[in-house]
């Protein structure tokens, strides 16, 4: 494979497991990454585990210079973009600089793609953008509808690529609705390791199970599921990280602007992760049933079945593996990569 990829936000969580199976797959990679919540660390890890290089640039879409540099400078076939802010909670906070750095710097690079004929994109969205589902399974044909920034600059992002693709249908794009993704690379060389508290489930329930922090608030208990607490569809990021290489094999025939759940179609509980992960990690991992967190619905999982069928892709591994490999990554990690010295 001669073709180089472009990647932003390489170095991060769903990034850099991306990396590592675009590599294996024997595309060249290419890393945009300005290290806001990431670290060049995970280069270093990602080169350990594929024996192979990565080309980095410590550069933030916002700087249009440095990303046209870029273009003029590498052969680029098709960009994967990851790079953006993702907390639900902040971005309620700080909306503005959601909707700068997020919606902004991917104007940006499709300015810079355009220029230079670079029009094959798989973008990084997420199920988010479906709201509160009427009903589950979700099927991509569901109605969109957000409820926070960091949801609406996906949507945003969304519709502007759908209007770029009916103004110039030489675009091959791929949108790709990311429904929980958890777990780590088989090696725990790398993993989720986020700034600070965790906003996320998994990454919090791991730091409980290291003695890092003291006990899992479960927010809520009184939800429509079979326990009362939120039910999600967790899936493991390299079965995620496969479904890029897929969507980028599907870019490759033309199929112009197409969109995909990247789910396992089956939903757990809060409950049920907590029950899986102690079985993960050999420990009890203490809670407390607390407030609803505002924003959360009660159930969201994946219809799977168009990337099955136009992807040739589903997810393969199951709880087990999901809560083993972030075990691994957490034990290996204590502080993660950022903080790691
Ligand atoms: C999962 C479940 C919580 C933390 C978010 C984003 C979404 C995507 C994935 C980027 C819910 C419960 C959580 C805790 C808890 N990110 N929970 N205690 O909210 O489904 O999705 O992350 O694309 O866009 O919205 O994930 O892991 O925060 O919550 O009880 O300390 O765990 O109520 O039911 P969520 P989550």
């Amino acid at each position: 494979m001669d073709e180089n990829i472009l990647v932003t936000g390489g170095c991060g969580f769903i990034g850099s497991h991306t990396v590592i199976e675009l590599l294996n797959a024997g595309y060249g990679v290419i890393v945009i990454d300005n290290l806001s919540n990431s670290s060049e660390k995970a280069l270093e890890r990602i080169e350990h585990i594929t024996g192979k290089s990565v080309k980095f640039y410590k550069k933030d879409l916002l700087d249009e210079k440095a990303v046209d540099d870029i273009f003029a400078k590498e052969d680029i076939s098709s960009v994967i973009h990851f790079a953006g802010l993702k907390a639900v909670g902040e971005s309620c906070k700080i909306p503005l600089v959601y909707f700068n750095n997020n919606i902004t710097g991917t104007l940006n690079l499709l300015k810079i793609m355009e220029k230079y004929n670079v029009k094959s994109l798989v973008f990084s969205s997420s199920a988010t953008v479906y709201g509160k589902p009427e009903s589950v399974p979700i099927r991509e044909d569901f109605p969109l509808s957000v409820s926070n920034p960091y949801g609406r600059t996906k949507l945003i992002i969304e519709d502007m690529l759908r209007d770029i693709y009916s103004s110039d249908n030489s675009w091959d794009i791929a949108l790709l609705r990311y429904f929980n993704p958890i777990g780590a690379h088989k090696s725990g060389e790398i993993g989720e390791s986020p700034n600070g508290i965790p906003n996320n489930l998994l990454p919090y329930v791991a730091k409980v199970a290291a003695g890092e922090l003291e006990a899992v608030n479960v927010f809520g208990n009184d939800y429509d599921t079979p326990d009362g607490t939120g039910v999600r569809d967790y899936i493991h990021v390299v079965d995620l990280a496969e479904g890029h290489i897929k969507a980028l094999e599907k870019l490759s025939s033309h199929p112009g602007l197409v969109t995909y759940n990247l789910g396992t179609g089956k939903g757990y509980s809060v409950l049920e992760i907590i029950k899986n992960f102690e079985k993960a990690c050999g420990k009890k991992i203490p809670y407390n049933i607390t407030e609803r967190r505002p924003g959360d619905i009660d159930m969201c999982y994946a219809d799977p079945k168009k990337a099955k069928e136009e992807l040739g892709w589903e997810a393969k591994r199951d709880i087990d593996q999901m809560c083993e490999d972030a075990w691994r990554w957490q034990s290996k990690n204590p502080k993660g990569l950022i903080n790691n010295f």
